[in-house]
This record gives C-alpha cells, sequence and structure tokens, in this order.
C-alpha cells in the first residue's frame, strides 16, 4: 500500500491481547482488545493516526497554525493541542460549549499546553465551520496559514489512520493465528469506523466491522463514510467499488445522549477496571464495550450472531472519566 506523506507520531503497533478473567458468562466468547489506547501517553487514543497524516498534509501545504473543533472535553482536540506543541505548531481550538470555572481532564491539557481557544454556545454550534474560516482569515492576515482540520479529524486525509491501522490488524491475526468474527470500535465521526470498513476490503480481514455510535444514527454514518471514500478515491485516484463496503452501525447504546451514559455503562467500565485493570471511557469506548456485551448476551437474536472471536478496538478517551467522576458509585 502506499501511503501519502505520514509523519511518524504514534507508538506502533500496538498490542493485541485477549481479555484474561472478563468472561460472558453461558457464552464461549474470547474478546481480543486492540490497544490504541497506547498509541502513547497523553497523546493517546485513535486520533493520533488520524493525525499522523492529517498534520503531515499541512506541513506539506505550508500551514503553521492548525485550527480544529469538537467538544469540551473532546480527545480529539487535546490530541491536536498536545502535538502542537510538540512539533511547534499554534493550535486554535473552537469548542462546544460555555468555559466553565474549573477546567478538568482533557480541557486542562488543552490549556496547559496553550491552545488558544474559543467557546461557541451550543446554540451557535452550526456555525463552527464558519468561524474556522474567519479565522483562518485572520492568520492569514497576520502573515500564517491555517489549516482547518474537522470534528474528529474525520475527511479523506484521515481516513489514511484506519486504512493503516488495518493492515497492522492483519500482521496481528496472523501472529497470534486467529480469525475474528467481528472487529468493534465505538464511533462518532465516523473515521475510525471508515478506515476500519476501507481497509478490511483492502487488506482483506476476516470479521465484520460492527461500530457502535455514541452519537447521531446508523443512516448518519452510512452517509458520512461513503462521502469521505468518494472524496478519498478522487484526492488519491484509488480504486474501490464503494458498492462493496459494508457499513455496519449498532444503534441504541447512545443512552441519555453524546457525552452522557446510563449507569450501566458505569457499571461496566468499574467492572472492566476492576478485573482486566483495563479503562474504558463514558463517552466512546464504554458505551462501546457495554452494547458490544449486550449484544453477544442476546445470543443468536442479538447483533452479533456469530461471536467466538471478538476483537474490540480500544481508542482511548481515558481523561474524559475525571469529568465524570461523581457517576461512579463505590459502597
Ligand atoms: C476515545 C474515542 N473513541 C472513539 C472515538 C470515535 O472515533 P471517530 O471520531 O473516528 O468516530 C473518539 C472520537 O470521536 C474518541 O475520542
Amino acid at each position: 500500500m502506499k501511503y501519502p506523506n505520514r509523519l511518524n507520531l504514534a507508538n506502533l503497533p500496538t498490542p493485541l491481547t485477549p481479555l484474561e478473567r472478563f468472561t460472558i458468562p453461558n457464552f464461549d466468547v474470547k474478546i481480543w482488545v486492540k490497544h490504541d489506547e497506547l498509541t502513547g501517553m497523553e497523546v493517546s487514543g485513535n486520533k493520533i493516526r488520524k493525525l499522523e497524516f492529517t498534520i503531515a498534509h499541512a506541513l506539506d501545504e505550508g500551514c503553521d497554525v492548525l485550527i480544529t473543533c469538537g467538544g469540551v472535553q473532546s480527545n480529539h482536540c487535546r490530541a491536536t493541542a498536545i502535538l502542537g506543541a510538540r512539533l511547534g505548531i499554534k493550535v486554535h481550538l473552537i469548542l462546544r460549549g460555555e468555559k466553565p470555572e474549573h477546567p478538568d481532564g482533557n480541557l486542562l491539557m488543552d490549556y496547559l499546553v496553550g491552545a488558544e481557544i474559543s467557546f461557541l454556545p451550543q446554540r451557535e454550534w452550526g456555525k463552527h465551520v464558519e468561524l474556522a474560516h474567519e479565522l483562518q482569515q485572520q492568520y492569514h492576515q497576520q502573515g500564517s496559514k491555517a489549516h482547518f482540520i474537522p470534528i474528529g479529524a474525520t475527511d479523506e486525509i484521515g481516513l489514511w489512520g484506519y486504512i493503516a491501522a488495518s493492515e497492522e490488524l492483519k500482521n496481528d491475526f496472523e501472529t497470534n493465528g486467529i480469525s475474528p468474527d467481528y472487529i468493534v470500535p465505538a464511533t462518532g465521526s465516523g473515521g475510525t469506523q471508515g478506515g476500519l470498513v476501507v481497509g478490511s476490503k483492502l487488506f482483506d480481514l476476516p470479521g465484520q466491522v460492527v461500530a457502535f455510535n455514541v452519537c447521531d444514527d446508523a443512516e448518519y454514518f452510512d452517509n458520512k463514510i461513503r462521502e469521505d471514500v468518494a472524496f478519498w478515491k478522487q484526492s488519491y485516484n484509488m480504486e474501490l467499488n464503494e458498492d462493496d463496503l459494508d457499513i455496519c452501525t449498532i444503534e441504541g447504546y447512545v443512552g441519555p445522549g453524546y457525552g452522557t451514559a446510563d449507569k450501566e455503562v458505569f457499571k461496566t467500565i468499574a467492572e472492566l477496571a476492576r478485573i482486566e485493570g483495563l479503562f474504558l471511557d463514558p463517552v466512546y469506548t464504554g458505551k462501546a464495550f457495554h452494547g458490544m456485551v449486550n449484544e453477544i448476551q442476546k445470543g443468536a437474536e442479538g447483533r452479533l450472531p456469530r461471536a467466538s472471536n471478538v476483537v474490540f478496538v480500544h481508542t482511548g478517551g481515558l481523561f474524559g472519566v475525571f469529568p465524570q467522576q461523581q457517576n461512579f458509585k463505590f459502597d
């Protein structure tokens, strides 16, 4: 595979290991974890895989500022802000919501690395791209060149991150002698899911990519991924029949809404931490893992009926646990 220009930022390959003690009673299922929470320490998680390509592209274009956007606790914004500090590039974040009195979790880290932050209230969020373009103009007037990275770095460039991860997974499966039935990520802006869907076609991976959405719905992810793939084909002159793409999003686990979770999700997070020493977060990985286990438990009636070897893609998000500490109950 000929990849576009890429920075070497993530600790790769990440390990693939089976859970040793967490079991689903009455089901003989082996859950493997692709540890993308270990792509780095502060810049951990899935976003760094995409940003390796996105920031390389921005630098090739002569940019010296990165503008990006997301929620106040965005992992993607935190990863971009820290990478900016490491690479000596200014980062300007547009965050959805009000400025909290005391920054916590990802936001605290954004401030610590000196990112410039503009808060845009929820009711005005529809204008965030417009604001990003205005900021680009302002930087231009100051003699800088700013690259705008869309939410989650999910576009035709960011797609490469999980296409490359799919090649890594192919090696993992060969090394471990496994042929998984399902590859399970959380999906939020669609780039991880999209990259895995495309990558599993390109590298002929065993197992269906089945994503659990934490916002929006299956139709949204279907459209978004097809749109990104169409741009990707055009931009990089790639051949791929879009009709062959198997985009499977399992709905039903968003809970009360993006960023907030039911108590079952918090229970699952605490259980996995206790049994395996593995940390999930309430916004992404906790919901996806909880959904995966719930669907397996439904057996033939569930949406993962063939599960015997399942690969859960741990996409990080640890720092999102701390601002939600009040939701964990300890006896
Ligand atoms: C920890 C974590 N997991 C999963 C996702 C979802 O990835 P994507 O935005 O590529 O759908 C994100 C970001 O949105 C994330 O921060």
